[in-house]
């Protein structure tokens, strides 16, 4: 990894290192921070002018280490994150996960409006539309921050005019994991940017599907148990998924993904890549 100049505290080192002159290349400044719980957090931050990216896709962010004991030197601490705001977004968001021995993440909950993280410009991932053969209903499925990805493509007008229906599934421990994403999709329905450039009302197009397994809440239970019993298709009104009108998206964690895979294996969907567009794809959430 390069060794490279440390990213100025906006706190300590203000005088020597003004905000309008970045001390990274890579460096970009913290517009946002709202905390959900004490394990999830979202921030926004400034995008490179440059920078182009597909809603869904995910890039590396972080923040400069601790200095070497010895030599003093520091290195950059960069970890996957998906870029949870959509591609026409002048700014960029994320939504974090707090891990609280989490080499990155026990620094990066504490980080404030004006201070810099270092964004590598270099976006890949699977779950984008490009991935995909043309269907009428598309859904996404998420657990806990593997709702980031979805929340970029939620805000991206190419999910409506693809697709007639548009399921997102949220499954968490707790009831307040659910908020990030419950407040993103009722934002929707006000957003009047989004109703003019894609059509009035194409929120309506959305069935969201929120679920908790540890906390009480409306809906109780996995996604994949949900599908398995048939009750989740009930509640929302739709048929199990079939490769002739149905196409996914999996963001979770790992055993999520897999069992998700063998379902959806059994359903007669295929997995596509950018490479082969099929019928559905897949990410983790995160490394285990
Ligand atoms: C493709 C990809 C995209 C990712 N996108 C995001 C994202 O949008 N938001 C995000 O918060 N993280 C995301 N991650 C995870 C992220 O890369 C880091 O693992 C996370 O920020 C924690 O970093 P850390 O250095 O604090 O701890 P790490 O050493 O990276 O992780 C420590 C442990 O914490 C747990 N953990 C890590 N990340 C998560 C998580 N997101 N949810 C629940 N438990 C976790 C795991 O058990 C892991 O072993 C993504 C990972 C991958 C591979
Ligand atoms: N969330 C918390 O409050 C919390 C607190 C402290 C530490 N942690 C640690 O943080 C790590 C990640 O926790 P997390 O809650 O973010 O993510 P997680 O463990 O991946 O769980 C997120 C959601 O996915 C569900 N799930 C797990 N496997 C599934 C499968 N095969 N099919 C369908 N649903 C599945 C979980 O249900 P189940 O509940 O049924 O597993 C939970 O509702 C874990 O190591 C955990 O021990 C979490």
């Amino acid at each position: 990894m390069t060794e490279m100049t440390p990213v100025p505290n906006s706190t300590t080192d203000t005088a020597t290192a003004p905000k309008a002159v970045p001390a990274l290349p890579d460096a970009q400044t913290v517009t946002d921070v709202k905390h959900y719980t004490d394990r999830l957090f979202s921030f926004r931050c400034t995008r490179p002018a440059s920078m182009r990216f597909r809603s869904g896709e995910f890039v590396m962010i972080g923040l400069m280490g601790d200095p070497h004991p010895e030599t003093g030197k520091v290195k950059p601490l960069l970890r996957a994150y998906s870029i949870a705001s959509p591609s026409w977004d002048e700014e960029l968001e994320f939504y974090s996960i707090k891990v609280q021995d989490g080499p990155l993440t026990s620094k990066l909950q504490h980080i404030n409006v004006g201070d810099e993280i270092i964004l590598r410009p270099k976006p890949v991932g699977t779950l984008v539309h490009d991935a995909l053969l043309p269907g009428k209903r598309i859904w996404f499925f998420a657990t806990g921050t593997g709702f980031a990805p979805f929340a970029s493509l939620l805000r991206e007008p190419q999910t409506y005019e693809d697709y007639d229906e548009v399921i997102i599934t949220h499954t968490c421990r707790e009831a307040g994991e659910l908020t990030y994403g419950r407040d993103l999709i009722e934002a929707l329905k006000t957003d009047e940017l989004l109703n003019e450039v894609i059509g009035e009302g194409f929120w309506k197009k959305i069935k969201y599907y929120p679920t908790t397994t540890r906390e009480e809440s409306p809906k109780m239970g996995r996604i994949t148990d949900l599908m398995k019993s048939g009750e989740a298709f009930e509640d929302l009104g739709v048929p199990p998924l079939n490769p002739a009108s149905d196409r996914a998206m999996i963001c979770g964690n790992m055993a999520f993904n897999l069992e998700l895979k063998d379902m959806f294996e059994e359903y007669g969907l295929v997995e596509g890549a950018n490479s082969n567009p099929q019928h559905y794809v897949v990410e983790k959430a995160f490394l285990d």
